[in-house]
């Protein structure tokens, strides 16, 4: 039987021509809820997920995206930093008050009424990114607030639970590294982004 010829002296040979591509980091910006509220959160995407299949999001991984950039060069990681502390927003309460399923994505979330606030930080904080050459991920579509609670729903019609609103306090908004793994995405905080205590 005839063997195929290995190409891998060609291939080797090939790569060392290319230009050494920059190290990246898939990030995006997000509103962390309190543990208390996450913990919360994490245990009514464990019962839908029993319902309605799916994976449930992991305690530490419950998050609200402002923004997402996805993969970045990491030597550009200290600018983003720069831009982001550039934003001028002032800190809201978020009151989680609605569930809903999205058909298309497959998707369980929690969502909330949308604060003047969280609007006037997700837009400037986009504005603010564009401004600086980062590419935002669906940057035309309205912003649209959610938690998802759960991913990859294997059923489409489990009713959607009853649940006490919960409110919590957005003193900041994060900068969030992603790790993709075949065990899901590990999240790494990288930064801090104080927003201003609002004037009552
Ligand atoms: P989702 O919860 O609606 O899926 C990290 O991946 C976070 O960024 C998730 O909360 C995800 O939102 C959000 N995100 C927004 N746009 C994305 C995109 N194009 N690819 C991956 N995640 C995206």
């Amino acid at each position: 039987m005839r063997r195929r010829r290995s190409c891998s002296s060609s291939v080797s040979a090939d790569a060392t021509k290319r230009p050494a591509r920059p190290e990246t980091a898939r990030v995006f910006f997000a509103l962390w809820p309190p543990e208390t509220v996450a913990r919360q959160l994490a245990s009514i995407a464990a019962d839908y997920s029993q319902a309605a299949g799916g994976r449930p999001t992991r305690r530490e991984t419950i998050h609200l995206t402002l923004a997402f950039l996805g993969d970045i060069a990491v030597e550009r990681l200290p600018e983003l930093q720069r831009v982001a502390g550039e934003v001028d927003a002032t800190a809201f309460e978020l009151t989680l008050d609605r569930f809903g399923v999205w058909q298309h994505n497959r998707l369980f979330w929690a969502g909330c009424a949308t604060p003047p606030a969280l609007l006037d930080l997700a837009y400037s904080l986009k504005k603010r990114l564009m401004e600086a050459d980062f590419a935002v991920a669906d940057a035309k579509r309205s912003f649209t607030p959610h938690i998802t609670l759960v991913r990859k729903l294997a059923r489409l019609d489990a009713g959607l639970p009853v649940a006490n609103a919960l409110t919590f306090h957005c003193g900041a908004f994060v900068l969030v590294r992603s790790r993709l793994s075949d065990k899901g995405s590990a999240y790494e905080v990288l930064a801090r982004f104080p927003l201003a205590a609002s004037q009552r």
